[in-house]
């Protein structure tokens, strides 16, 4: 059963039980009324006809009281009439046909009509005198025909208010029907796991209101669902293309090793000359692994935004000296021309973790190393960017990267490189970082003439820096 079909039954049969004792209740106030009416008009009635009696009993005539009492014994509603003598020796009996007057026991005490006979009695006393007693039976059947018409009455009356009521309440909880079938529809889906799709609740009812906010919460569940997912399935990719890659470089180093062993074991001149260009190929090997186990640990502690990071207030002007004293030997022996320059004004600082951003500078120096020609010029500077960031950009004469490709490559694993040596991390790297430092990178780039990749970071004002 449905929530609407309980809510129904139950409200109806709180209905059902109402009316049947309203019902109840009204009868028996108006068979309280019928009855003391019945009571009333006997008394009269036996008044009248002690009057007689006593007459008739007075003057000895007691063969006139059959002739005084008839109209009594006539009345429709009198069932019996008796007088007794003072001895109490009846003097006159009439009925209607059927009653066994005599066989009356009546409990006089009690104006028992459950029977349809109101008893009443009176003693006949005249003077002080006391002249017999006499008994009068009155029909109630008027009363229980007027009670079972009262309760044919109220019954239809209940009625029709039931299947009103039923038809009002049955519209009512329709209102918030299919918004409750909504609500109901999603708890099914969280409690199975399933998270099936929703429609949009009608919002206007107070179910329809809160069957929206289930609905919410039911799509943020799902969202959350599928970017977990999604987070998981990049993580297991990401770990078997990194084994996958880390296992070049370590075979390059087995080779190199095992071309060291043949040649000492041969020991002639020409593995010592040899020797030479197998240790630089060990070294290179060695650099290579390295850097990628530094990227792939740096990108898995970006990825894990509960890792926090080594934050403290950089002053900037330090900061990007270092990388100048750091980056310009390498570029220049790559026989790049090297220009730094700091426009930032001085004084500005901002906040991060050094390490990581001075690998983030790196990144870009490298790439710029790598995507120009020998001879060309590669910029390293900073600036002040708009909404008071600081902006450090590496400028280069390189090849540039076309339009369709400056999305792409700051996905993990996309190079656009030659070189099998490149794995298609360091831009990903890049933006994460800048990301942890609710700082954005940013790209321009002329195909054929070169490329700028800055990185704008917050300025960490003084008064921060205090706090
Ligand atoms: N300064 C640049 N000039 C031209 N192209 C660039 C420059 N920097 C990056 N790119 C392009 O962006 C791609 C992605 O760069 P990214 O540094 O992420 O990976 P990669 O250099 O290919 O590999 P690695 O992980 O070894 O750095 C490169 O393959 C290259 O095509
Ligand atoms: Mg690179």
């Amino acid at each position: 059963m449905n929530l609407r079909t309980r809510l129904f039954s139950i409200s109806m049969t709180i209905a059902a039980v109402m009316t049947a004792v309203m019902i109840a209740d009204r009868v028996q106030t108006q068979r309280s009324a019928l009855i003391d009416k019945v009571q009333s008009r006997s008394a009269d009635l036996a008044d009248l006809a002690s009057e007689a009696a006593v007459y008739a009993l007075r003057s000895g005539r007691t063969g006139r009281l059959a002739e005084l009492l008839s109209p009594f014994g006539e009345m429709r509603q009198v069932v019996y009439i008796k007088v007794l003598d003072k001895e109490g020796r009846p003097v006159h009996r009439a009925g209607a046909i059927g009653v066994d007057i005599d066989a009356r026991e009546i409990d006089f005490s009690a104006s028992d009509v459950e029977d349809g006979v109101y008893d009443l009695t009176r003693r006949l006393i005249k003077d002080d005198e006391d002249w017999g007693t006499l008994r009068l039976g009155v029909s109630t059947e008027s009363v229980s025909a007027s009670v079972a018409q009262a309760l044919r009455r109220g019954l239809l009356i209940g009625l029709s208010f039931l299947a009103l009521l039923a038809a009002l309440l049955w519209r009512i909880s329709a209102l918030g029907g299919r918004d409750m079938a909504l609500l109901v529809k999603a708890a099914g889906g969280i409690n199975s796991r399933t998270l099936p799709p929703l429609p949009a609740a009608d919002g206007e009812s107070e179910v329809g209101r809160l069957s929206t906010a289930f609905s919410a919460l039911h799509s943020d569940l799902r969202d959350e669902r599928a970017r977990r997912k999604e987070l998981e399935d990049n993580r297991k990719d990401f770990f078997a293309m990194a084994v996958h890659d880390l296992k070049q470089p370590l075979t390059v180093l087995k080779a190199v090793n095992e071309m060291i062993l043949e040649s000492v074991q041969a020991g002639g001149d020409g593995g010592k000359r040899d020797l030479g260009r197998i240790s630089e190929l060990s070294v290179e090997s060695i650099e290579r692994l390295n850097d990628m186990v530094e990227d792939l640990l740096n990108i898995s502690r970006l990825d894990s935004p509960d890792i926090p990071l080594d934050k403290r207030r950089i002053e900037l002007p330090a900061f990007l000296r270092e990388c100048d004293r750091d980056f310009a030997a390498a570029a220049e022996r790559a026989g790049r021309k090297w220009v730094f320059s700091d426009e930032s004004g001085g004084g500005a600082w901002i906040y991060g973790d050094e390490k990581l951003l001075k690998r983030l500078v790196g990144n870009l120096v490298m790439n710029a190393v790598q995507y120009t020609p020998e001879g060309a010029k590669i910029h390293l500077g900073a600036r002040r960017g708009g909404g008071g960031r600081i902006e450090i950009y590496v400028r280069d004469e390189g090849k540039g990267i076309p339009e369709e490709l400056r999305e792409a490559i700051f996905e993990k694993y996309r190079t656009f490189s030659d070189n099998n040596r490149n794995v298609g991390l360091g831009l990903a790297f890049c933006k994460m970082a800048a990301e942890r430092h609710s700082g954005e990178i940013k790209v321009s780039s002329e195909p054929g003439r070169g490329t700028e990749i800055a990185v704008a970071l917050p300025s960490s004002g003084r008064e921060e820096n205090e706090s």
